[in-house]
């Protein structure tokens, strides 16, 4: 069976709840959107307003929807969750704005993704905290406007573009959460070993804060199977050596890349001479989702210089070639 160190928030268990940081001041790294936030969040303390709504944008399992319980946390509010695909029904929206206490935190993930008719009802609701409902039907039909309590909404995606400039404009705040450093990696992977009341070596730490991807979500999954192995060899101290066998067996290169990283490298090289290749025809060739590849395993590749978006599609780098130890073709500067 493959291990998948990329899924996305398919299940967020109990024990990866109890990890993440509950104040402003635990949550490692992203500190210019930390010290904003912190301010805003002052700034309507101490005029007893609800914050404005916020838009939290960025790769997956970098931390938004724990900052949004956070900002909910550090305002003394109630923080309600629900995502852009569950909300189907007009009603659905209406019935979760209706329920909400005054400036309580509204959480709405993958915000891109909620169909037109529900965000036309969010616009009202964002603007003058207002619900506008249409009652009965043809002749009879009429507008009645609803009163909510003034709320903030934090609306987090994966991908800011693709939401429509209306919705947009209604955030007051856009903080883009980056891939985090190394170093805040191993001060993450430090700290959910203390959770867990488990020793760590320091290098050991390093080790997979370097292979994280930037991510603490992939930290935390890969301190979990490295923990597994701490135990299985009887250790109870998680030591450099097994950590790094373990990172070995789950098929993590030095680099933080795993098998589908390869595979999608090693396809534009070996199929596609390295690009540029279209995000349709290089997904279909390796049966991964062109949507996956996109939104979860690209923008790492792309910022860490594997992989070059061009006009006419994607290229694989020298660093690429470097990496999977291939021969350069001379086409590649
Ligand atoms: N666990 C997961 N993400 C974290 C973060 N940003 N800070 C602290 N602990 C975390």
């Amino acid at each position: 069976m493959e291990t998948r160190l990329m899924d996305q928030n398919l299940h967020t268990d109990d024990q990866e709840l109890s990890l993440r940081p509950v104040r402003l001041n635990q949550y490692i790294g992203q500190n210019k959107v930390k010290a904003n936030i912190q301010v805003f969040i002052e700034a309507a303390k101490l005029r007893s307003e609800a914050l404005d709504h916020i838009l939290l944008y960025g790769p997956p399992g970098l931390g938004k929807t724990t900052l949004a319980a956070i900002i909910a946390h550090e305002l003394g509010v109630n923080i309600r969750y629900t995502s852009g695909p569950t909300l189907e029904r007009s009603g659905d929206l209406a019935a979760i704005l209706s329920a909400l206490e005054p400036g309580d935190v509204l959480f709405i993930d993958e915000i891109h993704r909620m169909p037109r008719n529900i965000e036309e009802i969010l616009y009202p609701a964002m603007e003058d905290y207002c619900l506008d409902i249409i009652i009965g039907k043809d002749a009879s039909a009429r507008n009645v406007r609803i009163d909510l309590p003034p709320f903030t909404l934090v609306g987090a995606t994966t991908r800011a573009g693709d939401l429509s400039a209306p919705l947009r404009d209604r955030f007051g705040v856009m903080s883009r959460l980056e891939y985090y450093s190394i170093e805040e990696l191993t001060l993450i992977v430090e700290r959910t070993a203390t959770i867990f009341d488990l020793t760590i070596e320091p290098q050991a730490a390093v080790e997979i804060g370097r292979r994280s991807r930037g991510t603490p979500r992939i930290a935390n999954r890969i301190f979990r199977r490295v923990r597994d192995f701490a135990q299985v060899y009887g250790s109870d101290t998680i030591t450099t050596v097994i950590a790094k066998e373990a990172l070995t067996r789950l098929e993590i290169d030095a680099y933080g890349l795993d098998h589908v990283d390869h595979k999608l490298l090693l396809g534009m090289i070996e199929r596609f001479r390295g690009g540029p290749v279209g995000l349709e025809a290089l997904a279909a060739s390796i049966a991964e989702e062109a949507q996956t590849i996109e939104d979860v395993y690209e923008p790492f590749l792309l910022q860490e210089g594997f992989i070059q978006r061009t006009p006419r599609g994607r290229v694989a780098t020298r660093k690429a070639y470097e990496h999977l130890q291939l021969p350069i073709p001379e086409h590649i500067i």
